[in-house]
């Protein structure tokens, strides 16, 4: 059944207050939910109550306290009508459910994890707890009471302020909570059992001061201490730039080891992936720090954006998610190198985001049916959306983006809304019209514009010839010309920045050049002398650009563009040609030639001391082999793109074995060790410049002793990579995994990154391998980590030993795949989408590909989840 924008209609009935009963067992749950609604005004006095349910056994149904009439209702798995309801009074329904949250594996709902009871709610899990009204738009105060035995889960939490509790003599407790903030079921929550709890205060700007807590694992406590201190920092930087402040007397977070997500927003208790949650330098890796960091700032930034104003409906999933990862972007670029940041949010988009709108996947950022809302939690989403966001900023400027969000939290405070209503407000804001705009909210696909420009030295002129094309995408055949606001430079041969007189033919503010016909040609009058273009500083909008520039001229701009993000961006792009005629050669078994003049700029840059070490360590990070892939575009072979890169990564390592020998040497970081973001680039710039010594000299002893000495996640993960991948055979390496594997067998998320480093090891080896490691005793089917860890890391990041020629690959995946769906559905539907590329791949190949999803689609039984992508991979 496909869900249509266009058919949304608010609820019949309203609902005004919930109260929840639990009697918490790990079978045998009994809820009791007594809800108490009214027919809304003008609504048909016929019209039944119709409530959704997903496998629930219903034990009880009272209206008013009173047993209803069989006739008068139909409880069915998915849904519970009930009719006969008064005209205009408020009336009360009690429905008690049985549930049994050991034997959900869904991760949907109420379930067990280590015998902690936990739920997750959005986007449709609550009505697997009991029948509900179970839509966004339907807002109430709740109330929870939650009875348990006491000496396995002594802690009861749910949302909101604790009102009290106390033993109940038969050996269980009770626990009550209130929510005075009226909000959707998707964020409800509840968490019971056995934790250790980190604790700590926070005074709001109000002078108010909140109670924080971090539950863990017994034991665990010391390893929550950074996520603490990020919660603070978060807290802070939400009053100071957006001011917003916290509204309940306490915040929690409880960190879980089985979670579909890597964390949810649940009002005032955030339920996190405990991989977000626990680190510290013997365990963590300075990118664990970064994603704790930003996904504990997101949760808390969603308490505005997503739980104060929430959505109307499931189509605007951006309008939170989109927005959110814009503020936690912006939290991170504040906490650290902005430019750094940037660099990684565009590598991220690039290589997960264009490749889905590029794909059968393609959908809007504010898509307009779907069939199953899970599938929608996408990178178009989130990143995309949040890209969306960041336009707004850069057309309207600062002060006028922030007093249209300023708008947007007064105007919309406890409502539920849709992404028309945002736009609105920064519209109304600043006066700017924001029609052609929005299409970005619309419109699938990534634009792709192409530039020339034409210098006349007697004019003193420079035009600019733009033209946008939005590709063609599933259900979207024609496209309109969008807004596209483009930041630029012009450099002047000396460096300086050259401004106009006068500009014909388009608007230009500030360096923002705002592209708007399909086609169009833009004069600068008043330019000295012929500049060098600078397109897309800090990559202002998501789109492919086509724009033919010399060697000399990306050089120019990677020695002088003031703006860091398109000096790293000149530097990439100097090297993707070289990456893709290394692909072509290697496709025609010759050897790659690599442009000497190249290899020099991306050296002098990576030794150039001027320049901070994260962003030298994201220059040598060449463009990855799936960045290529892209490139090329069509009948794409992931072997020939793997070898390719290989050649002219060592022609790099060979023509740079100086500048890398002495940066191992310098950027050693001394002391104890500190997560901050100057060390963690250090470390970045130091481990890239060991790979490329390893590749070199091509011996494995400099890794070996890397991994000997390395006394932090980072350097011993990074040591035991290169190890893994470059010399997989070598009996140094077994040792290197066994000793690895010993000494962290108790910790599953260092264990996760055992699975993943040998799941990644390139080439024809690999299935085999992951078919090994699967009947590892330490793997583990039912815990998503280790799932996407070993079977989601082989296939999202594994190019040559996932696309095998033969097919087995995809086999492999699809037979996987069918057997986890009626497990866990979900996590099924996330993996198979690392196929979502399969039709840019050379002929033999996509044939293998097609037939393995063709085999998924033909299963009998497959959750909505998993036919709604299988699908839509084989139609679009
Ligand atoms: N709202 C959560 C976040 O972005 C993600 C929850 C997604 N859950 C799901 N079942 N798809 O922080
Ligand atoms: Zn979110």
């Amino acid at each position: 059944e496909i869900i249509h924008l266009e058919n949304y209609q608010p609820t019949d009935f309203i609902l005004e207050r919930v109260d929840l009963t639990f009697e918490l067992d790990p079978t045998e749950t009994k809820v009791e939910a007594r809800l108490i609604f009214h027919r809304r005004e003008n609504v048909d006095v016929n019209a039944p109550l119709v409530l959704d349910g997903d496998e629930l056994k219903m034990t009880g149904l009272l209206l008013d306290q009173e047993t209803i009439e069989p006739a008068h209702y139909d409880a069915a798995e998915s849904s519970l009508t009930i009719r006969n309801l008064p005209a205009s009074a408020p009336f009360e329904i009690t429905i008690t459910t049985e549930i049994n949250p050991e034997a959900n594996t869904t991760l949907m709902g109420l379930y067990r994890t280590k015998n902690i009871y936990c739920t997750q709610c959005e986007a449709e899990g609550f009505r697997r707890i009991t029948y509900f009204p179970d839509r966004p738009d339907v807002l109430a105060v709740y109330t929870v009471n939650i009875i348990a035995e006491k000496a396995t889960a002594p802690l009861l939490l749910s949302n909101g302020n604790f009102l009290g509790g106390a033993g109940m003599g038969d050996g269980r407790h009770f626990a009550a909570w209130f929510d005075p903030h009226p909000k959707p079921s998707y964020l409800f929550a509840l968490v019971a059992g056995d934790l250790g709890v980190v604790e700590d205060t926070f005074t709001t700007m109000s002078g108010r001061d909140i109670a924080l807590k971090i539950y863990v694992e017994h034991g665990k406590e010391p390893r929550a201490a950074y996520a603490m201190d990020a919660l603070k920092r978060s807290m802070k930087w939400d009053e100071d730039v957006f001011g917003r402040e916290y509204d309940l007397d306490i915040f929690m977070i409880v960190a879980v080891s089985d979670f579909n997500m890597g964390a949810m927003e649940n009002k005032g208790l955030n339920v996190f992936n405990d991989k977000y949650v626990l680190a510290d330098s013997e365990t963590a890796t300075d990118a664990d720090y970064a994603n704790i960091e930003a996904i504990i700032a997101h949760e808390y930034f969603h308490n505005w954006t997503g739980n104060r104003i929430t959505c109307r409906d499931w189509f605007q999933l951006c309008l939170k998610e989109g927005l959110t990862v814009y503020r936690d972007h912006e939290f991170s670029a504040d906490m650290r190198s902005r430019a750094v940041k940037r660099i990684a949010e565009v590598r991220h988009l690039k290589s997960e985001q264009f490749p889905e709108d590029a794909g059968p996947l393609a959908h809007p950022v504010r898509p307009t049916k779907y069939r199953e809302i899970n599938n929608f939690y996408t990178t178009t989403v989130y990143e995309k959306g949040s890209e969306v966001t960041r336009m707004i900023a850069t057309l309207l400027g600062a002060d006028l983006f922030k007093k249209g969000m300023d708008l947007y939290f007064v105007r919309h405070d406890g409502q539920a809304v849709t992404i028309e209503d945002f736009v609105r407000c920064f519209e109304d804001a600043s006066g700017r019209n924001l029609t052609q705009f929005a299409l970005w909210y619309h419109q699938a696909g990534t634009p792709l514009v192409s530039v020339s420009v034409e210098y006349d030295t007697a004019k003193q002129s420079l035009t600019m010839a733009l033209e946008q094309m939005v590709p063609a995408t599933p259900g979207q055949p024609d496209k309109e010309p969008m807004h596209i606001p483009l930041r630029f430079g012009l450099l002047l041969p000396n460096g300086s920045e050259a401004t106009a007189t006068s500009v014909a033919g388009g608007e230009v503010t500030g360096d923002v050049l705002h592209l708007v016909e399909r086609k169009q040609t833009v004069v600068f009058e008043g330019i000295s002398s012929r500049p060098v273009v600078s397109f897309n500083r800090g990559f202002s909008t998501p789109i492919n650009l086509h724009f033919e520039q010399s060697a000399t001229d990306r050089a120019h701009i990677a020695r002088h563009e003031s703006d860091l993000f398109a000096r790293w961006q000149a530097l990439n792009d100097l090297a993707t040609p070289n990456l893709v005629a290394a692909t072509e050669s290697a496709r025609k078994g010759e050897p790659a030639s690599v442009d000497p003049s190249q290899v020099e700029t991306l050296l002098a840059a990576a030794a150039d001391e001027t320049l901070e070490p994260a962003f030298r360590a994201q220059v040598l990070a060449l463009p990855s082999e799936a960045d290529i892939a892209r490139e090329i575009g069509s009948n794409n072979d992931p072997d020939a793109i793997h070898s390719g890169r290989q050649q002219v990564m060592t022609a790099i390592a060979k023509a740079g074995r100086d500048v890398f020998a002495r940066l191992v040497e310098n950027m050693a970081v001394s002391g104890s060790f500190s997560p901050d973001a100057a060390s963690a680039g250090r470390r970045a710039l130091r481990n890239s410049a060991l790979s490329y010594l390893v590749y070199a000299e091509n011996q494995a002893e400099r890794a070996i002793k890397a991994f000997r000495d390395a006394n932090n996640m980072t350097d011993l993960s990074q040591a035991l990579t290169i190890l893994a991948h470059r010399f997989p055979h070598d009996v140094s390496t077994t040792e290197a995994l066994d000793e690895f594997k010993i000494r962290f067998e108790d910790n599953a998320l260092v264990i996760d990154k055992w699975f993943g480093i040998q799941a990644t090891i390139p080439g024809d080896g690999a299935l085999q391998r992951v078919k090994a490691l699967m009947d590892d005793p330490l793997f583990n089917a039912s815990n998503p980590n280790r799932v996407r860890s070993l079977l989601g890391t082989y296939a999202f990041a594994n190019p040559t030993g996932f696309n095998r020629p033969d097919g087995e690959g995809y086999r492999f995946l699809a037979k996987n795949i069918l057997a986890m769906d009626p497990k866990n559905p979900q996590l099924a539907a996330r993996i198979l989408t690392s196929m979502r590329s399969w039709r840019s791949l050379e002929s033999q190949r996509a044939d293998h590909a097609r037939n393995a999803l063709r085999d998924i689609a033909g299963a009998s039984k497959l959750s909505a989840d998993v036919s709604d992508i299988v699908e839509r991979m084989l139609k679009g």
